[in-house]
């Protein structure tokens, strides 16, 4: 059955057919990779089989590997994912790391809550443009103390991030889900009290070619940001002096080849900090801009 199915996933051309095939036959079986190593020889159920060849049309249709699954894994958090929101990326952990040192270098605690702490909180960080919530909950699984707010002007993103808080256990009790655009969706009480706000906007320009299984299939509000693709980022550079405590940080997802013009942005909009860290790839990914610059 996997064999079956490694050979269609490398005649359609896939990346890692082995990999694929592993993870298509754990969704229908619930085996793991151990697991089917021992079963290989044994019989494959009826249903199982007409389970595996319905995924394997879907990816032969193009349909990303993740929505066909219907889960991905973020910072080691497993996440529903459908197309209603991005697939959440690996250069966008580095958002999340960079998120949780800010706020460790503001002076609080860090590390996984413990199972059996409250739910109290003593300060507040957002994830703005939370799609899967998969920032969201990365900064609530490493802040015990934070209360965590996760935004987004596309409610059927939100019903996918609900979902996800919903199966974090514990840590869906400091998440805070609000709709709406950027900050406009958060209470006006936390205006000037946010320790971090980390974000992944939209950052492509309208004239940008994608590939068609990004295109045909992310939602397009997730990508497109307008004729420029700094347009987000600039919105959100301007309007979160105002939300961030006096020492807050703002973290943002840029493009590479944005972060020229994104830090300029940020010292245009007062920061007294800024620099831009990179991906696991080496590609300059994250944008750091501090309200007060570290003497
Ligand atoms: C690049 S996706 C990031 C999703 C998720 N944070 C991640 O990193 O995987 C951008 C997200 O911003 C949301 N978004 C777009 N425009 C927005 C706006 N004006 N206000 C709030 N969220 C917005 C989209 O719906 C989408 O979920």
């Amino acid at each position: 059955m996997r064999a079956d199915a490694e050979a269609q996933l490398r005649a359609m051309g896939v990346h890692d057919p082995v990999a694929e095939s592993r993870w298509l036959l754990e969704a229908v079986t619930g085996m793991d990779v151990a697991e089917q190593i021992l079963e290989s020889e044994g019989p494959a159920t009826r249903r199982a089989t007409a389970e595996l060849d319905a995924l394997l049309a879907r990816r032969a249709a193009g349909e990303p590997i993740q929505y066909v699954l219907g889960a991905w894994t973020f910072c080691d958090l497993e996440l529903l994912i459908d197309p209603r929101v991005l697939i959440p990326r690996p250069e966008t952990e580095v958002v999340a790391q960079i998120g949780v040192a800010e706020v460790e270098r503001l002076g609080e605690r860090v590390g996984a809550p413990e199972p059996w702490g409250g739910g109290l909180t003593h300060y507040a960080v957002a994830d703005l443009g939370t799609g899967a919530a998969a920032l969201a909950l990365a900064l609530a699984a490493s802040l015990p103390d934070a209360e965590v707010w996760a935004t987004d002007v596309s409610e059927p993103a939100l019903a996918v991030a609900h979902a996800n808080i919903a199966a974090s256990g514990t840590l869906a009790t400091r998440v805070r889900v609000a709709h709406g655009s950027w900050f406009d969706a958060l209470p006006l009480e936390l205006r000037g009290s946010l320790l971090v706000v980390v974000s992944n906007p939209p950052y492509i320009a309208d004239h940008e070619v994608l590939p068609a299984s990004v295109v045909d299939w992310e939602p397009s509000q997730a990508l497109i940001s307008g004729p420029t693709g700094l347009e987000a980022v600039e919105h959100l550079l301007t309007t979160a002096p105002e939300w961030l405590d006096e020492a807050g940080t703002l973290v943002l997802e840029v493009a590479p080849h944005q972060a020229e013009p994104a830090m300029s942005m940020a010292w245009a909009a007062g920061f007294a900090e800024v620099f831009v860290r990179p991906d696991l790839a080496g590609h300059d990914r994250a944008l750091v801009a501090r309200r007060r610059a570290d003497r």
